[in-house]
């Protein structure tokens, strides 16, 4: 395995859960969803979670989740596991949740990322994702602004996009 081979993309089941709930407090702290909520997501309607295995090991290194709600998509959540960052394991589930949502035909990806995070920033940016507006204290109980950033996708109508209210 070369340093960035990202490793390979597939998709979440209950199984992973155990190792999910480990990623999301190491990755986001106090913001972690709890495991019954990971376990809701990997279920909810139009959710779609993918992870990364390491090609090596087999071991999940990141994961992934995108909502489509019939119109357009969300970023639920993305992280790689401290050891594995920088290897290009964000950009290729990013780019495996991108082309889902070009399948399912949505016209606009959206998400939200808190603004001192410039690790996730640079990668949305990358994609081609714009910021759109801010929204006060999103994240708690850290307190901590989001910036909404967004994607058009080029379906009918995603040429139009608006400054969200912040
Ligand atoms: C954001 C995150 C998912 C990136 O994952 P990753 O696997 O390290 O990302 P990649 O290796 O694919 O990097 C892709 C690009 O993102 C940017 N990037 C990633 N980490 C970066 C860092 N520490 N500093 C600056 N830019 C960074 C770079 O542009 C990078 O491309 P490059 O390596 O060719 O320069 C990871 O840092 C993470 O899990 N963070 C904690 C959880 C989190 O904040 N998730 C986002 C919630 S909105």
């Amino acid at each position: 395995m070369t340093e960035r081979d990202p490793g390979v993309v597939r998709p979440l089941t209950h199984a992973d859960l155990p190792v999910l709930d480990r990623f999301e407090r190491e990755l986001f702290g106090a913001g972690a969803w709890s495991r019954a909520a990971l376990a809701e997501e990997l279920e909810g309607p139009g959710r779609w979670y993918v992870g990364v295995q390491d090609a090596a090991t087999g071991a999940l290194v990141g994961y992934a989740g995108l909502w489509f709600d019939g119109v357009d998509a969300q970023v639920m959540t993305i992280g790689t596991t401290t050891g594995h960052q920088r290897r290009g394991v964000g950009a290729v589930l990013l780019a495996t949740l991108l082309g889902r949502a070009r399948e399912v035909g949505a016209a606009h990806v959206y998400l939200e990322v808190r603004v001192d995070n410039d690790p996730a920033l640079r990668l949305y940016e990358r994609a081609g994702f714009a910021r759109m507006g801010r929204r006060r204290g999103y994240y708690q109980p850290e307190d901590i602004d989001a910036w909404t950033m967004s994607l058009a996708l080029g379906a009918p109508g995603a040429d139009d996009d608006k400054e969200l209210s912040a």
